[in-house]
C-alpha cells in the first residue's frame, strides 16, 4: 500500500482515494432523503460515532456491531469498496454512510435532499496527536519524521483532506439546519448518555432507558477497542500495522498536553484565533 499522496481539487488525499472514486462521490453519487451520514475530519471520533449510531438502530443489541466490520456498516463514501456497497447493498431501513470530505466535494446531491448529517467536532491539538500517532500504523498515510514536522504539515494544512481549519468552517454554517446535528467528541465524553438522546432525537428513535445503557456499554472505549469488527485487527497487512499501535489508542480528551511543546500550543492558539475567532466559541468546548 502506498502512503503517498495526490491532490484533487487542491485537497491531499491518499493514492487509494482515486480521483474517479473522488469525483462519482461529488458528482454522480444520489443522496436519498432518508439517509443518514457521519461526517468527520479524520480522527475526530468517526468510529465512536457510527458504533453509536449502529447500536441505536439495532436498540442496543450488540450482534450487528459483533459481526458486521465497521467500514461496512458504514461504508466511506469517497472509497472504492464504499462505493460498490453502497450501490449493491439493497439496506434494510435507512442507509448509513461516512465520510471525511470537505464539503466543497461532498455529494452535490446532498445539498438538495433531507438526508440526515451528523458532524463531528474534535479539538484539533487531540486530532493532530491522534493523527500523528494513526500514521505510524495506518498505511496509506505517510508517517512524518518528527512530531514537529507532523505539527507543521497539519498547521499548514498540508494534510489529507486538507485543513481542519477549512473542513470545520466549510461544515459549520449547516449547522442552523434541521437535518444536521453537530456533536462534539469533548462532549460524548463528558455526557455520552446526553448525546445518545440527542442523536435519538435527531434520527427520530425512540429508545427504552435499558436500551439506551446498552448503546453506552457497547459503544465504551473498552468495548469498542475489544471488538474485531471495530478496532482493525481484521484488516490485512497491506492496510495496517497493528504492531505499531492500536487505532483505539487512548481515547480521551487533552493528550495534545503530552505531545505539545509550551511554544507550539501559543502558535496553534494563535492560528485557532485567527481563523475561528469570529465563530460561536461554544462550538469548540475543550481548554
Ligand atoms: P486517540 O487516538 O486520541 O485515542 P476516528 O474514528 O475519527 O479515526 O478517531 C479515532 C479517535 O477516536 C482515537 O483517538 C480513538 O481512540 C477515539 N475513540 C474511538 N472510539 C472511542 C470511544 N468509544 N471512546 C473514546 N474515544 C474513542
Amino acid at each position: 500500500m502506498s502512503s503517498e499522496y495526490t491532490k484533487f481539487e487542491g485537497i491531499l488525499f491518499p493514492k487509494c482515494f482515486t480521483m474517479k472514486n473522488l469525483k462519482v462521490s461529488r458528482d454522480e453519487f444520489v443522496v436519498k432523503d432518508t439517509d443518514v451520514v457521519v461526517v468527520t475530519y479524520p480522527k475526530s471520533g468517526t468510529h465512536w460515532v457510527i458504533e453509536i449510531v449502529s447500536l441505536i438502530r439495532s436498540k442496543g443489541d450488540n450482534t450487528w456491531v459483533q459481526s458486521i466490520p465497521i467500514w461496512n456498516r458504514s461504508p466511506w463514501i469517497e472509497t472504492d469498496q464504499g462505493q460498490l456497497l453502497l450501490s449493491k447493498k439493497e439496506q434494510n431501513g435507512p442507509r448509513f454512510y461516512s465520510s471525511h470530505l470537505p464539503i466543497q466535494l461532498f455529494p452535490k446531491s446532498y445539498f438538495h435532499s433531507k438526508a440526515k448529517i451528523i458532524y463531528v467536532i474534535r479539538n484539533p491539538k487531540d486530532v493532530m496527536v491522534s493523527f500523528y500517532h494513526f500514521t505510524k500504523l495506518c498505511k496509506f498515510y505517510e508517517t512524518a519524521e518528527s512530531f514537529s514536522q507532523a505539527f507543521e504539515k497539519f498547521t499548514q494544512g498540508t494534510v489529507p483532506f486538507g485543513s481542519w481549519f477549512d473542513h470545520t468552517r466549510g461544515w459549520l454554517p449547516l449547522r442552523e439546519k434541521e437535518n444536521f446535528l453537530i456533536l462534539t467528541y469533548e462532549e460524548l465524553l463528558q455526557d455520552l448518555r446526553g448525546n445518545v438522546d440527542k442523536i435519538c432525537h435527531f434520527l427520530g428513535t425512540t429508545l427504552t432507558e435499558e436500551e439506551i445503557n446498552l448503546v453506552i456499554k457497547n459503544s465504551s472505549f473498552s468495548a469498542m477497542k475489544a471488538n474485531n469488527m471495530c478496532n482493525h485487527s481484521i484488516l490485512s497487512d497491506e492496510w495496517i500495522d497493528n504492531s505499531q499501535g492500536n487505532m483505539l489508542r487512548k481515547g480521551i480528551a487533552g493528550d495534545w498536553k503530552n505531545h505539545f511543546t509550551v511554544a507550539q500550543s501559543e502558535a496553534f492558539d494563535k492560528l485557532f484565533q485567527e481563523r475561528m475567532a469570529e465563530l460561536d466559541q461554544r462550538l469548540f468546548p475543550w481548554e
